[in-house]
């Protein structure tokens, strides 16, 4: 049950890596909704539970008999709920803590009595238990930081075992499926092939199935299974290339079976020709998807009622609250063509991952067979290079300050909910320590990137105006094939989350632009750490770079995300 923390997938996460499935439903979910369930997890949140509007659950949940735990905000809710209090903390408490655990034969403690490490998070407390609750744990600051009523299977921990940081986290959501749920172990996504083909059968019957592909990791898969389930007849695969993809990406993609391309470079960057505004171009490209799929499906005649859409929907995208952040942004793409919504709207369409998560995904794609090439790729934004191609509207100097040298680019940037568009700074050492210290105390900047060699002095570039051209991405498509090349032959493509390369417009006449390096280190992208690199890749990849015609600087972007985005926009 999500209450609103950010660790909610992250405990259905840990439950399925035990073997259990689960889902993640709204807290708020009536308990008839899920009397089906072996047992109900009430996730942490940031309301406290006399927040007028706070989350809550439906108290029934409590008395039938079906096996609860409370994490964190979950305590402080199931306690609130069956009668007892919960009152602000003296102090807070975040971060590594020490709990004391009773030694108990409560299965769910069983093993694991006695001190131990575990990671909180929290300002209010469970000050007086509910009655028929006794507390098992505590830590310095916090008297009850787990509790329990074993005969009504019902259990709090105040701290979070989902974490890495609670040293016997695993143990403690391990004893709760196992010994107070009696789940068995029975949920592993590579056994689930010849399950999920059947459904996709069932779904589908005797109709066809197509895809619009995008060559990324889920819309892959998901083909793969449809056509491993109905055959290469019944199901049609369409790539589109917009001009804007990496190199060699068309001909990786064209190779898988049952696929074809529809050529539409020249529409793209023909609607994009002299835009610099980045929203605009994100418009333009999102506008294009459409007359392109829109084109797709008339001539194709897929819209008679043989044919059903598929689609790589992946399950944090089903959900709205967490992490999906994104998904509305790409769907925006699919959804809005008319043609799909009336798919959609008439129950015609199959969504075969949309149970699972990114990593329960590739391993269906190994259990597939598909390359590794393509399953451990990083994520690419569907807009593409467009996004990683900087414009300006204006020629514009650079400025030197007491701090570093100003770019006048604007890159995107997130602060607090809203994206921003500001300045860069450049300082002349790859020091994250110091660009942390720079982001935080100079205002109207959103990055600070560290100059690592340039073909000709700094004093002698500036930001010209430029927009959107081929040539500028053929030069950014380049410069990234290259990159791209040499953290693959060094094996750093495994040791990054993923790594855009930007062009900016910072050159002299003769070498107009230069080239940003962005590694960033993430778990979904939601936030991000810019990482370093050994000095002898980066010597290298500047020496390849900075021969690559047009190309006048190699930076070194060293914000983090927040306040810095992935992308520059
Ligand atoms: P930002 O730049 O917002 O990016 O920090 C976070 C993650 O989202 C990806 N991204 C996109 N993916 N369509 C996509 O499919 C998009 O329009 C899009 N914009 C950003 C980005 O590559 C990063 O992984």
């Amino acid at each position: 049950m999500d209450a609103g923390g950010q660790y909610c997938h992250l405990i259905a996460r840990k439950v399925r890596d035990l073997g259990v499935y689960a889902e993640v439903r709204p807290s708020e979910t009536p308990a008839q909704a899920i009397a089906f369930a072996m047992g109900i997890i009430i996730s942490g949140g940031p309301a406290s539970v006399y927040d007028a509007g706070s989350p809550t659950v439906d108290a029934a949940i409590f008395a039938r008999g079906q096996a609860v735990l409370g994490i964190c905000y979950g305590q402080q809710l199931m306690a609130h709920l069956l009668g007892g209090q919960v009152r602000k903390g003296e102090k807070g408490e975040y971060g590594l803590a020490t709990l004391e655990l009773d030694e108990t034969t409560d299965p769910l403690f069983a093993g694991l009595g006695g001190r131990q490490q575990i990671w909180m998070s929290h300002r209010d407390v469970v000050g007086v238990l509910p009655e028929g609750f006794s507390a098992a744990g505590r830590t310095e600051t916090c008297a009850i930081a787990a509790i329990a009523a074993p005969q009504r299977k019902l259990y709090g921990l105040q701290f979070h075992p989902e974490v890495v940081h609670t040293a016997r986290g695993r143990e403690y959501l391990a004893n709760f499926l196992f010994r107070v749920c009696g789940c068995r172990k029975d949920w592993n996504p590579r056994h689930r092939v010849p399950m999920l083909e059947q459904e996709i059968r069932e779904c589908v019957g005797d109709r066809n199935v197509f895809f619009f592909v995008s060559g990324g990791v889920d819309s892959s898969v998901a083909f793969t299974l449809a056509t491993r389930a109905l055959g290469h007849d019944r199901v049609r695969g369409v790539y589109v290339d917009t001009g804007l993809m990496r190199e060699g990406e068309t001909d990786f993609v064209g190779r898988m079976a049952g696929l074809t391309v529809e050529h539409a470079e020249e529409q793209f960057l023909g609607a994009l020709a002299g835009v610099a505004d980045p929203e605009r171009k994100r418009h333009i490209i999102g506008e294009e998807f459409v007359r392109v799929q829109e084109r797709v499906i008339q001539s194709r005649r897929l819209l008679d009622e043989h044919w059903i859409l598929g689609q790589g929907t992946i399950y944090p995208d089903t959900i709205e609250s967490g992490g999906a952040e994104k998904a509305a942004v790409i769907k925006t793409h699919h959804n809005r063509v008319a043609g799909i919504q009336a798919l959609i709207q008439s129950g015609r369409i199959v969504e075969p991952l949309k149970l699972f998560y990114k990593d329960e995904v590739r391993e269906i794609g190994r259990e597939l067979g598909l390359a590794a090439e393509l399953l451990d790729r990083h994520p690419f934004p569907g807009p593409g290079l467009a996004i990683r191609c900087l414009c300006s509207e204006s020629d514009a100097p650079l400025e030197a300050t007491p701090d570093g040298i100003l770019i006048p680019v604007h890159s995107v940037g997130v602060q607090g909910d809203s994206r921003t568009y500001a300045p860069v700074l450049a300082i002349d050492s790859l020091d994250h320590a110091r660009a942390t210290a720079l982001i935080n105390r100079v205002s109207g900047i959103n990055r600070v990137v560290a100059s690592v060699e340039t073909r000709v002095p700094f004093a002698r570039m500036r930001v010209r105006a430029c927009s959107l051209s081929p040539e500028r991405i053929a030069r950014l498509r380049r410069a990234d094939a290259i990159v791209r090349r040499l953290s693959h032959e060094s094996d750093y493509d495994r040791r990054v989350w993923q790594f855009p390369v930007i062009l900016i417009p910072l050159g002299t006449a003769e070498a107009p632009d230069s080239i940003v390096l962005r590694p960033v280190d993430s778990v979904d992208g939601m936030t991000a750490q810019s990482v370093t690199m050994e000095e002898d890749l980066l010597r290298k990849m500047c020496a390849e770079v900075l021969a690559v015609d047009g190309i006048a600087g190699v930076f070194y972007d060293l914000t983090h995300k927040p306040p810095g985005t992935i992308e520059w926009e």
